[in-house]
């Protein structure tokens, strides 16, 4: 049973989905079964991963990370999102080359969810309060 906003990743050919209606049904992919990622909170590495969020007046700037990440054709982030307290993804995808950012705008009170996909490094993710 897989639930809204998962995301899963095939190890054998490195495909990452995102499920947007849940199902019962287990997701495979290359004949193996997907591997959910869970979206890592801390970061000891030199290189950064987790999303650094800042908020000026109604407006989020999201920026990975806390020193800017790579983005070059080996390694670089592959999209940033958020999702809302009411359970809105907001989405930016990103190619090598382009900067590691997105904004937002802050309309509703609660928790957002920010998370980005590093190709090498994975899913990270954290939160912020409005
Ligand atoms: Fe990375």
């Amino acid at each position: 049973m897989t639930k809204n906003f998962e995301i899963y990743k095939c190890s054998v050919c490195g495909n990452v989905i995102e499920v947007s209606h849940s199902g019962e049904g287990t997701l495979t992919c290359c004949e193996m079964p997907m591997s959910l990622l869970d979206g890592k909170t801390t970061d000891g590495a030199t290189e950064k991963h987790l999303p650094v969020v800042e908020i000026k007046d109604n407006k989020a700037f999201v920026t990975v990370g806390e020193v800017i990440h790579p983005m070059e054709e080996k390694h670089y982030i592959s999209f940033i999102e958020v999702i809302t307290p009411s359970n809105k993804i907001i989405k930016k995808k990103l190619n090598p080359n382009d900067e590691p950012k997105m904004h937002f705008c802050i309309k509703e009170k609660g928790e957002y969810i920010v998370r980005e996909y590093c190709n090498l490094r994975g899913l990270w993710k954290t939160s912020i309060k409005a």
